[in-house]
C-alpha cells in the first residue's frame, strides 16, 4: 500500500475534552484496515522517560511556574520527537500524535500568556524543525468540552473555563496563520459525523503523498 519510504506525521490537537482522542483512534483503526502501518503516541509522556514528565506535569502537587511548565513540556517533546516520531515516520511509518507543538502555543502562549514567538523557537528547538505534515484541531465550544471531560480532573484541566476559552481561540489563531497545515474540524457534531470530516483531510494528504 505505502509506495514510498516516508511515512506521515499527524497530530491532533483542541482544548479539554474536545473528542481528538476518539478520533485518533477510529482514524488508526480505519487506516489499519486500509494496511497502513500506524504508530500512536501522545504528548506529553509516550513512554520512559516521558512518562515520568507526564506524571510532574499533570499531577504535582505543588506550584510549577508557567516557564518552568513551557520548559517540561518542551523536554517531553525534545525525547518524543528523537526517539519515537522520526525513527517511525523515517521507516514509512504513519505516526498519529495525540497533541504536540501547537499545544504548548495554545495552552502556554494564549492561555498562560508566554511569549509565542519564543515558544515558537523552542518549539522549533525541541523538534530540529520536524514538522507535522498535517494537524487536526477539534473544536468544539467549552461548554460542551466540560460536560464530555467528566469530573476526574489533572492539574491543567483544573486551570477554568476562561483559561480553556483562551486555549480554544488560540488553537483557531493557528489555524489562520498556517491554513496548509492546520485543518479546523467541527467537533460539536455526532462521533461518526466528526469522523467523517477527519477522514476527508487525511484521505486528501494521503493521496498527494503516496498516489
Ligand atoms: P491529557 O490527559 O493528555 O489531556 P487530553 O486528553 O486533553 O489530551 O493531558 C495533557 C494536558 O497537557 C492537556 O491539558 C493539555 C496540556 N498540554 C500543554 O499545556 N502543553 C503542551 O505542550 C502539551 C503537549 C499538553
Amino acid at each position: 500500500m505505502q509506495n514510498k519510504k516516508q511515512g506521515l506525521f499527524i497530530t491532533f490537537e483542541g482544548a479539554d475534552g474536545c473528542g481528538k482522542t476518539t478520533q485518533l483512534n477510529l482514524l488508526q483503526k480505519y487506516l489499519e484496515e486500509k494496511g497502513f502501518e500506524i504508530v500512536v503516541t501522545r504528548e506529553p509522556g509516550a513512554k520512559g522517560l516521558g512518562e515520568e514528565i507526564r506524571k510532574l506535569l499533570l499531577h504535582y502537587d505543588g506550584y510549577i511556574s508557567p516557564k518552568c511548565e513551557a520548559f517540561m513540556f518542551l523536554a517531553d517533546r525534545a525525547q518524543h520527537i528523537d526517539t519515537i516520531v522520526k525513527t517511525a515516520v523515517n521507516e514509512g511509518k504513519i505516526v498519529l500524535c495525540d497533541r504536540h507543538t501547537d499545544s504548548t502555543i495554545a495552552y502556554q502562549g494564549y492561555g498562560r500568556g508566554e511569549d509565542i514567538e519564543k515558544l515558537k523557537y523552542l518549539n522549533n528547538l525541541a523538534t530540529s524543525g520536524f514538522t507535522p505534515d498535517l494537524t487536526i484541531v477539534c473544536d468544539v465550544d467549552i461548554e460542551t468540552a466540560i460536560k464530555r471531560r467528566g469530573n476526574d480532573r489533572d492539574r491543567m484541566e483544573q486551570a477554568g473555563k476562561d483559561f480553556q476559552i483562551k486555549v480554544q481561540n488560540g488553537y483557531r489563531e493557528i489555524a489562520k496563520l498556517e491554513p496548509n497545515r492546520v485543518k479546523i474540524i467541527d467537533a460539536k457534531a455526532s462521533v461518526e459525523e466528526v469522523f467523517e470530516s477527519c477522514k476527508k483531510v487525511v484521505e486528501q494528504l494521503i493521496k498527494k503523498r503516496y498516489n
